[in-house]
């Protein structure tokens, strides 16, 4: 999309809601694993990524960058990911998502998180080829029209992830103002170097994760899946 076009996109896109209220907003939102066919405008998809670019980031230096795919190159992409996965398994991330030893509560929440999807899906703890089945849609951006990229310069510091770490949620908040849900998905950065190549990514820039976006299909069984929240007593002291 031209410099022009790219302004005028901005300034005008089609399919708003203008009364999704910040609560509802952040409250609805939840991890979309799957869609309906119908694609995403570019213009919609521009207004949406221009919003979260008003995210803050430390002295407003904003490190964050998207690729955008959808289309040919996504279905090539995910192709040859697809079969990667499927040959050699899954690659290796270039950073530590998790903690490299798990312990609780983080433990018992990340099996409970896991468990519930599966058991959304019907997918048994014996049931191997499923859960592979259900890993697998990552790979696909869960049928999504259209797939994001995040990458971050290699030499930012921890503050920069933290600041692309609020654009990303940002995006899938605003989002929410056109109908549309996402999941974000590490799992793409197990397969950064597939992905750098296909997008002529520079060097220097490190996948982040991935997100797959589209309108959500009302009708799948694993959309109704809900993930808990601790209390919020759990997690505030006020100080006295
Ligand atoms: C940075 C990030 C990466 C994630 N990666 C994946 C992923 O690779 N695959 C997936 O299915 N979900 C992924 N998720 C979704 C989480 O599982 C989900 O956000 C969490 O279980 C809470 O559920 P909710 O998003 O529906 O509220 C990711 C979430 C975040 C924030």
């Amino acid at each position: 999309m031209s410099g022009e076009r790219l302004k005028q996109a901005v300034g005008s896109a089609a399919g708003r809601i203008d009364s999704l209220a910040v609560e509802d907003a952040i409250r609805g939102r939840q991890s979309i694993r799957a869609y309906l066919e119908k694609p995403v405008p570019r213009d919609v998809i521009t207004r949406v990524l221009a919003t979260a670019g008003r995210a803050p980031s430390g002295s407003n230096i904003q490190p964050w960058k998207v690729w955008v795919v959808e289309g040919k190159p996504l279905a090539e992409l995910t192709a040859e990911i697809l079969a990667t996965y499927d040959t050699s398994g899954e690659g290796t991330r270039e950073y530590n998502y998790y903690p490299v030893t798990w312990r609780e509560p983080y433990l018992a929440r990340r099996r409970a998180c896991g468990w519930g999807l599966y058991s959304t899906m019907g997918i048994t703890r014996e049931d191997k080829a499923g859960m592979h089945a259900q890993r697998r849609q990552n790979f696909n951006f869960f049928g999504a029209p259209m797939g994001l990229v995040f990458t971050i310069d290699r030499d930012m510091e921890t503050g920069s992830w933290l600041d692309c770490g609020m654009f990303i949620q940002t995006v899938m908040i605003a989002c929410r103002q056109f109908g549309l849900e996402t999941c974000p998905q590490a799992a793409f950065a197990n397969f950064q170097e597939i992905i750098r190549r296909r997008f002529a990514i520079p060097d220097g820039e490190m996948v982040i994760c991935g997100m797959a976006i589209g309108y959500p299909d009302p009708a799948a069984k694993v959309n109704s899946f809900r993930t808990e929240r601790e209390p919020v007593e759990n997690y505030v002291r006020f100080v006295e």
